[in-house]
């Protein structure tokens, strides 16, 4: 059994590191509460009522699954250029992963390029610089870029989420499903020729499928993204390379098929 005694620094910060990793990172109180020690209360069986009448109807009880995704649609539909679509989104409360962000993720890259790139969720670099593609991976994603010719001057990116999930967990379907009528907003304001998603939820995301990454990359399909319809290809994500680095043959292959599909729409 462990000693019961003062945790000393050491314990304290390894126990603070769990915390932040399992995605704790707002103190909602001065004083910790032990949940565990709360005990629900007993239950007492009332006795029955007297039969005079029917018993009135009840409410259904409320389901606290945060926001709305007609209200999601409402609101982005509004939008007519994409400042009004971020001003939006940046003013909507009811995605709960905003809460533990430290600001809004919009976008990237060039709003009047052809080619459009759509990621997952952003991580701790781009929560704090406000960017999507700023970190490791997206090193990564400048160099892959540069080996066909181009750089964030020649692509637009956002991710499926435009808030970090967090920890880095990936994204529910809810919090995805809510968010998704801001994407598809920012898809057809930016109207794009192409689209090419990065790693497995972004692709079940655009191509509304359950379908893995390994099978579905590197294949293009015409998808209607919101009103707008796009050539699109799923990749790997850059994330998923610096993992597994022999990956990097086949998102090559992509690449090269990505240029070879500007070529074939005339865009370079
Ligand atoms: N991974 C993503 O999917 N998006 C980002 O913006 C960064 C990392």
């Amino acid at each position: 059994m462990a000693e019961d005694r003062p945790l000393n620094r050491e314990e304290m910060l390894s126990i603070l590191e769990w915390y932040r990793a399992a995605g704790v990172d707002i103190a909602v109180g001065e004083e910790p509460v032990d949940r565990f020690a709360q005990r629900p209360p007993p239950r007492v069986t009332p006795p029955p009522a007297p039969q005079a009448e029917p018993p009135a109807e009840r409410a259904a009880p409320m389901l606290a699954l945060g926001g709305d995704p007609g209200e999601a649609r409402a609101l982005a539909s509004q939008a007519q250029t994409l400042d009004e679509l971020q001003a939006i989104l940046g003013a909507y409360d009811g995605c709960g992963l905003k809460l533990r962000a430290t600001q809004l993720v919009f976008a990237d890259g060039n709003p009047e390029a052809q080619i459009m790139l759509i990621g997952e969720a952003p991580g701790a670099e781009e929560d704090r610089q406000g960017k999507p593609f700023v970190g490791k991976s997206g090193q990564l994603l400048n160099r892959m870029l540069a080996a066909i010719g181009l750089d964030r001057s020649k692509v637009y990116i956002a991710n499926t989420v435009p808030w970090r999930p967090p920890g880095n967990r990936a994204p529910t379907p809810e919090e995805i499903a809510l968010c998704l009528p801001f994407l598809q907003r920012q898809v057809e304001l930016v109207a794009p020729r192409i689209v090419v998603t990065l790693g497995g939820p972004a692709m079940q995301t655009v191509f509304q499928t359950t379908a893995g990454i390994i099978k579905m990359r590197g294949k293009w399909s015409p998808v209607s993204i919101g009103a707008h319809g796009v050539e699109a290809m799923p990749t790997l994500h850059p994330a998923y390379l610096l993992r597994n680095p022999p990956a990097k043959q086949q998102a090559w292959r992509d690449l090269l098929s990505l240029k070879m599909k500007m070529v074939e729409l005339g865009l370079v």
